[in-house]
């Protein structure tokens, strides 16, 4: 289960861009809490399915040796009644699980959207109806759910009666032949009876059901592990002298769609050189940068760029944690380097104005912190990475001129003055530092 669990968590990571489209959250999370533990149940009790025969085969004989031909009776009742009957349910059992399935990704998705806009349902009083919307999802859900526990308690009952059932036909039969019933005859087959239904009307037909509804537990993720992965396109080297050379580039998002993203471009930026990167909006700057990342697929032309490239996405990305934290990322603290990224992203003003320094801890989506502190930390965190190439997706938009000239200056001209660098931007009055000048337009 944990190698499962590892390759679908490994998949999340290398799901193309289109494809993270088409997969809500709900269906993610749905999957790993639920479709990956059906694995570990099918295992428990996968092995009575051939258990199951052979202890029949055995129990038979002894039970033989006490009744005779009667044995047939009870053993052919009980094997009725489990094999075809519990095959039966199992098969039901799997169709309800796959409805059940899809319902609670349903479930799970509308409520992970009302959470994350809870704010604007609040403010517009929006309550009630959502109220409704999710009393409606959960009752879709609990409906199959309901079905599926029915089936269940039908299987529970068929074993409390199986046992006495067989016992008794077996005795009919054994006096009805002729014979004279002992206590120490029925309390053995008793016994015997009792072993033979845990496995066949238990165990056996669990291990049905469990693996009916892994089937279909695998058929999701087959779907999932098998939608489309981003493809490496683009060249990494470890040799740092490298820079960026993009050649003949063109991509585009949709696999056939009439216009290009991107189409015919060619650019070289060596170690040491800022490449500015301007156009209207929507022109496709952001999707350059993607491009050099490999999240958006080329089919004509070649990037190569250095192995380690250091990235600041235009949407400031935050998680729960000190500030610290986002903006070291998991790499080795280092005072003087901190200290120094802090000052070049005009952060010293704001730690003195946190409560705790850069202990404060942002909150979820750094919802505490003001736009133009989320944008400096996001810069703060690629700046601080030690990388031959830097992309900088409009870093200077949320701030104002005075600290947008700040960051410039500081930051972006001297302080990562020896690396490569692509800086989008809407302010054009930087433009003429600028070693390259790319113009996007659609
Ligand atoms: N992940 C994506 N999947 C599909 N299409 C996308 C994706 N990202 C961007 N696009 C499309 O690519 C085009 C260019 O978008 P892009 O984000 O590169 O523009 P931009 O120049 O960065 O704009 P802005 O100045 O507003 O940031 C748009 O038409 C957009 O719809
Ligand atoms: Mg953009």
């Amino acid at each position: 289960m944990l190698v499962t669990r590892n390759t679908y968590l490994l998949q999340i990571l290398r799901l193309s861009k289109t494809a993270t489209g088409h997969t809500t959250t709900g269906q993610v999370v749905n999957l790993l809490s639920n479709d990956v533990s059906r694995f570990d149940k099918v295992l428990m009790f996968l092995h009575y399915v051939w258990i199951m025969p052979f202890q029949t085969v055995l129990l038979t004989y002894f039970i033989w040796q006490f009744v005779g031909i009667s044995a047939l009776v009870g053993v052919g009742a009980l094997f009725l009644q489990t094999v075809p009957v519990q095959g039966y349910l199992g098969k039901l059992t799997s169709k309800l699980r796959l409805k059940v399935a899809l319902r609670t990704d349903e479930r799970v998705r509308l409520m992970s959207e009302i959470i994350s806009g809870i704010q604007v349902i609040k403010m517009y009083a929006w309550e009630k109806p959502f109220e409704k919307m999710v009393a409606l999802a959960r009752k879709h859900e609990i409906d199959v759910v309901k079905q599926a526990s029915y089936l269940r308690g039908v299987y529970f009952s068929a074993m409390v009666f199986s046992e006495r059932m067989t016992l008794f036909l077996t005795l009919l039969a054994y006096v009805l032949l002729g014979n004279h019933i002992t206590p120490e005859k029925v309390f053995s087959l008793a016994q015997f009876y009792n072993i033979m239904q845990l496995t066949m009307a238990i165990f056996y037909p669990q291990a049905i059901q469990f693996a009916a509804e892994a089937k279909v537990s695998i058929k999701r993720l087959e779907d999932f592990l098998s939608l489309e992965e981003t493809v490496a396109v683009t060249e990494r080297t470890g040799n740092s002298k490298l820079g960026i050379t993009i050649s003949g580039v063109s991509a585009s998002w949709e696999a056939n769609s009439i216009t290009d993203t991107l189409s015919q471009i060619n650019l070289n930026v060596q170690p040491g050189q800022l490449c500015v990167v301007i156009g209207p909006v929507g022109a496709g700057k952001s999707s350059l940068l993607q491009a050099i990342l490999k999240e958006l697929p080329l089919y004509k032309g070649t990037i190569t760029a250095s192995s380690e490239v250091s990235y600041a996405s235009q949407e400031p990305w935050l998680f729960v944690g000190t500030v610290r934290q986002n903006i070291l990322f998991g790499q080795p603290y280092n005072p003087k380097r901190y200290n120094e990224v802090v000052k070049v992203c005009a952060l010293k003003r704001d730690f003195e104005l946190f409560a705790n320094g850069d202990k404060t801890i942002v909150g979820e989506r750094g919802v505490s912190l003001s736009g133009g502190q989320r944008a400096r930390i996001n810069l703060a965190r690629a700046v601080y990475r030690e990388s031959d190439v830097y992309l900088l997706d409009d870093p200077l938009s949320a701030v104002d001129t005075h600290v947008g000239k700040h960051l410039f200056e500081e930051c972006i001209t001297s302080y990562l003055s020896g690396k490569a660098r692509i800086l989008v931007t809407h302010q054009l009055q930087h433009i003429k530092y600028a070693d390259h000048i790319v113009i996007l337009n659609n």
